[in-house]
């Protein structure tokens, strides 16, 4: 399925066009990224410097009016009480992005059973569990950690994929076992990039499938519905 995914920005004019975009693109489903309001705190990538090189640049975002943080408006270093924050997406923002389309609305980021709760109150039609590849705050709990609490308060009722640390099949299948209906990966596409182009992401694919299908084997599952929580030992 074609996923597109959405930061809900400061401009929100521009974000209202961003979502029309899409959803005449022909994207299936919108993902909107809800744990990180401002950037967390990298400090390798500081020590780097590391900004993009000349050429490249955020290309679905040319156009668009710069945020307190670009125009240094935000200040140094205050978020509390400032302009960055006050633009930060809220619940109400999340029912604004569901009534601009008729694509389902997930909601990427989500750690903890009551904001699972909630946005199956707010009729978002899928969640990632994800702490964003532990890009944001760190020392936030793993993902696997939090699944079976949030898949419990889904029941069933949408997907709920899970992102942050699958790195072999066998995570796959962990996950598949605790709750979610499928995961997604991060670093591992983009290492099989960096190493040999659309080939190399080809066969990171094919490497975590051939892993959870020996998995799946090793532990006597026939099919995806025959890996169950039983499996996996606390
Ligand atoms: C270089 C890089 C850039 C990312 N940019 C975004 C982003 O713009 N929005 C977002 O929601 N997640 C972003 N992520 C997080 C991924 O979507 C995903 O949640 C995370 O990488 C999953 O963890 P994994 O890398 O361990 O598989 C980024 C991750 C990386 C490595």
């Amino acid at each position: 399925m074609a996923r597109s995914r959405l930061y809900v920005q400061p401009d929100r004019g521009f974000t209202r066009e961003l979502v029309q975009r899409a959803q005449s693109a022909g994207y299936q489903a919108l993902v909107v990224t809800v744990d990180a309001p401002v950037s967390g705190l990298r400090n390798r990538e500081q020590r780097a410097g590391f900004t993009l090189p000349p050429g490249i640049e955020a290309i679905n975002l040319r156009g668009m009016r710069p945020s307190p943080q670009q125009t240094g408006e935000a200040g140094s270093g205050v978020l509390l009480g400032g302009p960055l924050l006050a633009a930060a997406p809220t619940w109400n923002d999340i029912e604004w992005v569901r009534s601009l389309t008729s694509l389902p609305v997930l909601l990427k980021g989500i750690m903890t059973m009551e904001d699972a709760k909630r946005a199956m109150d707010a009729n978002i039609g899928g969640i990632v569990v994800s702490n964003h590849g532990g890009r944001t705050l760190d020392a936030q709990p793993s993902t696997i950690g939090v699944l079976p609490d949030i898949a419990d308060a889904v029941g069933g009722r949408v997907p709920v994929l899970l992102d942050s640390g699958i790195r072999r099949g066998s995570d796959v299948f962990k996950a598949l076992a605790l709750g979610a209906t499928a995961v997604l990966v991060g670093r591992p596409y983009v290492y099989g990039l960096a190493a040999a182009g659309a080939v190399g992401v080809s066969h990171v694919i094919h490497i975590l499938r051939a892993e959870l299908e020996l998995t799946m084997a090793l532990t006597g599952c026939r099919t995806l519905g025959d890996i169950s929580p039983a499996l996996i030992q606390r």
